[in-house]
């Protein structure tokens, strides 16, 4: 069957299932295939020369103009598939680019939109290779980084008014490993405003692309790590940009080009076959975890429990209400006893297993401060609190009973 030609609309689940790939182009296989090739054959030197045009903003392309592929470093068919499949999923997403993981796509765009000079806000705490980023590589180059406080929308706005040269606004809702919430659509209202209309971007691995939909909210960049939930069972790396607007993911595509951090064919064929189910996933995990977190709320031997649905703040449960429908597969909490605590927990899971990362269809845990944060100083996981006594639960699609079980068994052993 040829893609669904216009003008029926399709739902997202519908468009995941039949955009974007022809069976023509692969001798008829209901599936894509994989084209492994580093390099194309062009079908005349004229249409080499249009593709370089092309390639390098010399020309744009004519509406419906087919246009040789050049050379897998910078785009191939399993990337096309792919971008063109997984856009649907974000509703309001003109396009995506694809990148080898969700530091690659990060690093990607701060390295395109923000020069030496530029200023950036971003939010805090943050996924702590996206904070090495920030003071590792981009300060020494000469960019400056202003932090916010998550959930903060006073404190962000006025940050924003007050930044010269401000390039990049970014926001990862909810926080890893906190799930403190931002508010996108007050930080967009204020970008708007602002002399250089700085992008806003928001880190969306958490909630996305199911639960939380930020170009809705007006963001112009949503990132994600696809490596988890998109890619949903622990075996990939990957990483996704989508934007409205076509011009910002053909510019970071350019970027990509040099940086030659596209995902690899294998890759994308891996995650395009993960796309019809990401929703399933996400809504059982959901679930799952909402059950687990009320399952443990209370409990004496936990000190503070995080969990959106569990929200008592009026300001998060706020932001929660406007921008999130569910609360997503991620429970933290800390523990009463401290770092002794959360390790003697970690020990006695067995179904769970202690590794970082999340999203994946089977369960996970991990000890943010001495692991994925384990970057921030002192003072910082204070300030952020990122504590030692907390534990991270990525909650999987096994039955909730059990993982509950095993839980409750091993706060008792803690
Ligand atoms: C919120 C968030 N953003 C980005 C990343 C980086 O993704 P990747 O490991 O695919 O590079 C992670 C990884 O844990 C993350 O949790």
């Amino acid at each position: 069957m040829p893609t669904v030609p216009p003008p029926y609309i399709v739902r997202p689940n519908t468009a995941v299932l039949t955009r974007g790939f022809d069976p023509r182009l692969s001798v008829g296989s209901a599936r894509p295939a994989v084209f492994r090739s580093s390099t194309y054959v062009f079908s005349s030197p004229e249409m080499a020369e249009r593709a370089f045009d092309i390639a390098l903003g010399r020309a744009t392309p004519e509406a419906g103009e087919s246009i040789d592929l050049i050379y897998s470093r910078l785009s191939h068919p399993n990337a096309e598939i792919l971008e063109d499949q997984i856009a649907p999923l974000e509703p309001c997403a003109e396009a995506a680019a694809v990148f080898n993981s969700g530091m690659a796509a990060i690093s990607t765009i701060f390295l395109t939109f923000c020069r030496p000079g530029a200023r950036f806000i971003y939010t805090t705490p943050l996924y702590g290779g996206t904070q090495h980023l920030i003071h590792q590589m981009l300060e020494p180059l000469g960019m400056t980084g202003i932090p916010v406080a998550a959930g903060d929308a006073h404190a962000m706005t006025q940050a924003i008014v007050n930044c010269p040269d401000c390039k990049l606004i970014f926001i990862e809702s909810p926080a890893n490993p906190t799930l403190v919430m931002s508010d996108i659509a007050a930080a967009v209202e204020a970008a708007h405003m602002h002399p250089d209309r700085p992008l806003v971007c928001t880190d969306n691995t958490f909630m996305g692309p199911v639960f939380q939909h930020p170009l809705t909210l007006g963001a112009d960049l949503t990132v994600y790590s696809a490596t988890k939930y998109l890619g949903g069972f622990s075996d990939m790396l990957g990483g996704v940009v989508m934007a409205k607007n076509r011009a910002l993911i053909d510019t970071l595509r350019g970027t990509r080009a040099i940086l030659g951090n596209i995902l690899q064919p294998d890759e994308c064929w891996l995650l395009d076959s993960r796309l019809p189910t990401v929703s399933q996933r996400m809504y059982r995990q959901s679930k799952n975890a909402q059950r687990v977190a009320e399952g443990l709320a209370g409990h004496p031997k936990i000190a503070r429990l995080l969990y959106p649905s569990l929200f008592t703040d009026p300001e998060q449960v706020r932001i929660r209400d406007a921008q999130c429908s569910y609360p997503g597969g991620i429970v933290a909490f800390e523990l009463v006893g401290g770092k002794v605590a959360a390790y003697n927990f970690l020990r006695n899971l067995h179904i769970t297993k202690n590794a970082v990362s999340l999203g994946g269809v089977e369960s996970l845990s991990c000890h943010p401060a001495s692991t994925t944060h384990s970057e921030m100083s002192a003072d910082e996981l204070a300030q952020y609190g990122v504590s030692d006594a907390l534990v991270r639960i990525s909650v999987g699609i096994e039955d909730w009973r059990d993982l509950l079980a095993e839980y409750l068994a091993a706060l008792d052993q803690a």
